[in-house]
């Protein structure tokens, strides 16, 4: 992956951003023992061989966890007052790790936490049109038109429409004392909370909502308040759902 060299130095623990900018300036960087041109020259870690007042830089080493988030958590490193997801990782993550996006508080499911700067970055980038799926459960049921009426972008009430996104609609489930309508979702923007606007916008509220996959990665079967780290399989799957931006006409129109 090629990033910035400041960031790169920045990331490794060498001092802030402005500090290693200066320690560029000051000709104490080479890169392929050259001095280095400037704090955006861009390097590849895996590569090239990064040197800061003569002593070689590593590639630093980037840790990816998944977790299922349980309700009632708010998605932040700290809060005054309400716990966090952070609560639930050693120290080391919640030092050095950032949240991959965020779900509401009464939201569940995958949340990914990394230290790696660039991937968190495209995968919360509309520029790079992550997919995101959800399970929802609805107060009412759903119109079969919302299918086609999600997958042409719905008004939600901002600037603009959705783009493009995929519903299903399940069969009702009939128990004893209720009806349950249920429904999986997949968008690729991120929207403050989108899943619940685009459901309110077609007339059902959601009563229930659950992240289930991002970009090809699933939750699975971890056990809700858990986590564990990444497959380097599923490394390689969210890097590449994210290997280049894409035009907004570009985005999966969803069969319908
Ligand atoms: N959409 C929502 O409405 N809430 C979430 O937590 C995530 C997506």
């Amino acid at each position: 992956m090629i990033v910035r060299l400041d960031k790169f130095l920045a990331d490794a623990g060498i001092g802030t951003r402005s500090e290693v900018k200066k320690y560029i300036k000051a000709k104490q960087v080479t890169v392929n023992k050259e001095p280095a041109k400037g704090p955006e020259q861009k390097i590849c870690p895996e590569n090239d061989c990064i040197c800061c007042g003569g002593k070689e830089i590593r590639n630093i080493s980037f840790f990816y966890y998944m977790f299922h988030k349980p309700a009632g958590y708010v998605t932040a490193r700290h809060d005054e007052v309400e716990q966090t997801v952070m609560d639930f990782f050693p120290d080391f993550v919640k030092k050095k790790g950032t949240l991959v996006g965020r779900l509401d508080k009464d939201t569940e499911g995958l949340l990914l936490v990394t230290n790696d700067g660039e991937l968190n970055h495209r995968l919360t980038s509309p520029a790079y049109h992550l997919e995101k799926t959800y399970y929802a459960r609805l107060n009412a049921p759903v119109s079969p038109d919302a299918v086609e009426q999600f997958a042409n972008g719905i008004d939600i009430g901002d600037d603009k429409p959705t783009l493009p996104a995929n519903l299903t609609i399940f069969p009702v489930e009939e128990t004893q004392t209720e009806s349950i309508y249920s429904a999986k979702l997949t968008i690729c923007e991120g929207r403050f909370h989108q899943v619940k606007r685009m459901f309110h916008a077609i007339g059902s509220e959601v009563i229930y909502l659950k992240r289930v996959s991002m970009g090809g990665v699933t939750l699975g079967n971890l056990p809700r308040g858990e986590y564990r780290e990444l497959t380097e399989k599923e490394v390689m799957e969210l890097k590449q759902a994210v290997s280049c931006k894409r035009e907004k006409k570009e985005v999966k129109k969803y069969e319908i």
